[in-house]
């Protein structure tokens, strides 16, 4: 059976991909500190900002891909937090990069040798990964160099016949948007969108298992932004 491990299936995206997975036959492995409440996946609790969240996980995360055909690693978990080039703070700009690069590379790193033709390692980035906004200074660096990891992932792994992509959801209905958009403002985000709405997290899901069966698409930056407006 194909194994999915994938960070912060709890909430949002994660959560609706986790869903599609199992849905689809996979076996699914979450990590995350709450629990992913979908019948049948596997929760490993951890805080990915802990840099050293690795060895208190590891005998779990390996026997629950024990015997995995294929694996399908998604790195999705992610912090966004309100900061700004003159004012963040060493403390807060690492803790961004533990969960948001630093995790993705020690994952990675620990499950490669169990990845056989036929897996894949998917990022999670952001539209913010390819041009910034004012006031979110380690999430737009952080989700830029989630594309520069995923193109080095590419390379690296070249001839191993393990793919890669990057899919970067435009303004998606999950906790993370309304905890950093006012719900007074959410109408006009909506509006950002050639669509006019905000996109389902189950939209995003479905991308990613296309992703996932997909190698063609292998070192590709895919957008899934609805048609993000530009002004
Ligand atoms: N929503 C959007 O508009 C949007 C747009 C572009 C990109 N994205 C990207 O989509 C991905 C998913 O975001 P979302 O919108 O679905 O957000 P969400 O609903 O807030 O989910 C975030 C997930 O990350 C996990 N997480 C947060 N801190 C963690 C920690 N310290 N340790 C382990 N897990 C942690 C959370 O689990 P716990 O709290 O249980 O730990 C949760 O499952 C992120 O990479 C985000 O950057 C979202």
């Amino acid at each position: 059976m194909p194994c999915l491990v994938i960070t912060g299936a709890s909430s949002g995206i994660g959560l609706a991909t986790a869903r599609a997975f199992i849905e689809s036959g996979y076996e699914v492995i979450n990590l995350s500190r709450s629990a992913c409440n979908v019948d049948g996946v596997t929760n490993i609790a951890c805080d990915l900002t802990d840099p050293n969240f690795l060895p208190d996980i590891e005998a779990s995360l390996h026997a629950g891909i024990a015997g995995a055909e294929t694996l399908c690693l998604v790195h999705n978990a992610a912090r966004l937090a309100h900061d700004c080039v003159a004012e963040v703070s060493p403390e807060e700009l690492r803790s961004v990069y533990e969960i948001n690069l630093i995790a993705p590379a020690v994952l990675n790193r620990m499950l490669l040798p169990s990845m056989s033709p036929g897996s894949s390692i998917l990022y999670v980035g952001s539209t913010l990964g390819e041009k910034a906004v004012p006031g979110s200074f380690s999430y737009v660096t952080s989700k830029h160099a989630s594309i520069g990891m995923m193109r080095a992932t590419c390379q690296d792994l070249a001839g191993s016949g393990v793919h890669t992509a990057c899919i970067n959801p435009g303004f998606t209905d999950t906790e993370m948007l309304r905890d950093h958009i006012p719900a007074d403002v959410m109408p006009e985000i909506a509006q950002m969108s050639a669509y006019g709405r905000l996109i389902e997290p189950s939209e995003i899901a479905r991308t990613l298992l296309f992703a996932a069966q997909t190698p063609v698409i292998n070192g590709s930056v895919m957008n899934a932004n609805l048609g993000q407006i530009e002004r």
